[in-house]
C-alpha cells in the first residue's frame, strides 16, 4: 500500500520549514534558518521571528513542493500537517494560519502535530529509498533535548506517550546557550561549546562509566551535579548555571582566556552527566526495547557517543535522526509523525477552533 503524501509545516521557533513526506520517507525538507537574525540578541527575538516566518513561508512551501515534484492543484499531497505547539505563540500562528488556508483552499484534511512528537519521529525518518530500514520496538524510551525542552518520555505505541521526567527549570540546550553567554561567546551556544570542548585538555574529558571518580580526579573545574536521588527522572539546569557563573566571575580576564576550553568542557560534562544518569535510571526502571533520541542538542557528537555507550551496556538499539537536517527544527519530522496520525484518521475536525498551544505537552 502506498502511503499518502503529506505537506508539513513547522514555524514553532526560529526556523521556517516545509516538507513533503510519504509514510516515513522524506521527499523534501526545506529549512530557512533565522539564526543570523537573532544572533545579535543572543537568543530568539519573537517579533522578528514572526516577521521572518511571514516573509518566508510561501517561498519555503513552494520550494518544498517543487523539490518533491508535488502539486497541490492535483491534490497530490493528500493532507496538510502543521505544528500547533509547543513553541513561540506568535511564531506558531504563522504556520497554523497558512496550513488552515491551504487546507480550506485545496479541501485537504488538516493534521495537527505536537512539535516534541515530531522530534521523536525524526528518528524514524527515511530517505526516498526507504533507508534506514530499522523498526522501533515498543515500549521505547525517548530522550528529547532541545533549546526549549529536556524530557524523558515512555512511548508505549505510536501516538501513546507518558512523560517520565522533564526539566524543572532550564532546558539543556538553553543551559548550554547561557553557559556560552557567561563565557562571552556567541549564539547558539551548544555548537560553540562543543567545538571548544574538543580543544580541552584530555584531562577534562570524563569517563562515562564512572562519572564520580572522573569528576574527583581529572576534571580541572568541578561542578556539583543536581538531583542525585535515584529514580527521580526530572532534570534541573539552573543550579549548574549559577555555579558556573560564580566560577567564571572569580576569574581575571587572563585566567578566563587561558581556561575557556576547560570551562566549556566542565559545563558540557556536567550537563551531559545528568542526561546520561537520568536516562540510565529510566532504562532500569522501565525496561524499554528501543532508545530514541531527538532535539537540537543531539547534534553533539560527544553526547551521541555517551548515549551509544549507555545503549550498548543495556543491549538496547538506539536511534538518532538519520540526517543533519532532521536534528534541529524541521517540518519533515512533523510530516513523518503526521503519517501515523493519517493512518489513525486523526484529522482536525473544525479549523476554526484549532488554536496554537505554546505550552502543549505530550
Ligand atoms: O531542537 P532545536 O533546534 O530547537 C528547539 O526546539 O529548541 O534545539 C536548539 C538547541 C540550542 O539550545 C542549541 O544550542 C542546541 O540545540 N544545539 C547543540 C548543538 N547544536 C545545537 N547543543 C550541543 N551541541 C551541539 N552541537
Ligand atoms: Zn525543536
Amino acid at each position: 500500500m502506498t502511503e499518502p503524501i503529506i505537506l508539513a509545516i513547522d514555524t514553532s521557533c526560529d526556523e521556517t520549514s516545509a516538507a513533503v513526506t510519504t509514510g516515513r520517507q522524506v521527499l523534501s525538507n526545506v529549512i530557512s534558518s533565522q539564526i543570523n537574525l537573532h544572533k545579535k540578541y543572543g537568543g530568539v527575538y519573537p517579533a522578528l521571528a514572526k516577521r521572518a516566518h511571514l516573509e518566508r513561508i510561501d517561498h519555503v512551501i513552494a520550494e518544498a513542493l517543487k523539490r518533491a515534484r508535488a502539486n497541490l492543484n492535483h491534490q497530490e499531497p493528500a493532507a496538510v500537517a502543521v505544528t500547533y505547539g509547543p513553541g513561540l505563540a506568535i511564531a506558531l500562528e504563522v504556520g497554523l494560519a497558512k496550513a488552515k488556508e491551504l487546507s480550506a483552499n485545496y479541501r485537504l484534511p488538516l493534521i495537527a502535530v505536537n512539535h516534541m512528537e515530531g522530534h521523536i519521529y525524526s528518528c524514524l525518518a527515511q530517505n526516498r529509498s526507504g533507508r534506514p530500514q530499522r523498526e522501533v520496538i515498543f515500549p521505547a524510551l525517548c530522550l528529547l533535548v532541545s533549546g526549549g525542552h529536556t524530557e524523558l518520555v515512555l512511548m508505549k505505541d505510536h501516538g501513546r506517550y507518558q512523560v517520565l521526567g522533564e526539566t524543572l527549570d532550564d532546558a539543556v540546550g538553553e543551559a548550554l546557550d547561557k553557559a556560552a553567554r557567561i563565557l562571552r561567546l556567541g549564539y547558539p551556544g551548544g555548537p560553540i561549546i562543543e567545538r571548544l570542548t574538543e580543544q580541552a585538555l584530555p584531562s577534562s574529558k570524563f569517563k562515562v562509566q564512572s562519572f564520580d571518580k572522573a569528576q574527583d580526579k581529572s576534571v580541572k573545574f568541578l561542578l556539583t551535579p543536581p538531583l542525585r536521588e535515584r529514580g527521580n527522572l526530572n532534570f534541573s539546569y539552573s543550579g549548574l548555571k549559577t555555579q558556573f557563573l560564580y566560577l567564571v566571575q572569580k576569574m581575571s580576564e587572563t585566567e578566563l582566556g587561558q581556561n575557556l576550553a576547560d570551562l566549556a568542557a566542565a559545563f558540557q560534562e556536567a550537563a551531559f552527566e545528568q542526561l546520561i544518569r537520568k536516562t540510565s535510571d529510566a532504562i532500569e526502571i522501565h525496561q524499554p526495547k528501543t532508545l530514541l533520541c531527538g532535539g537540537g542538542v543531539i547534534a553533539n557528537r560527544y553526547l551521541r557517543t555517551l548515549l551509544r555507550r549507555l545503549a550498548k551496556e543495556n543491549q538496547l538499539p538506539v536511534f538518532f535522526p538519520p540526517a543533519k537536517n532532521l536534528i534541529g527544527d524541521n517540518a519533515a519530522m512533523i510530516g513523518v509523525a503526521a503519517g501515523y496520525k493519517f493512518q489513525r484518521k486523526e484529522f482536525v475536525e473544525n479549523l476554526e477552533t484549532l488554536d496554537r498551544e505554546p505550552r502543549l505537552s505530550l
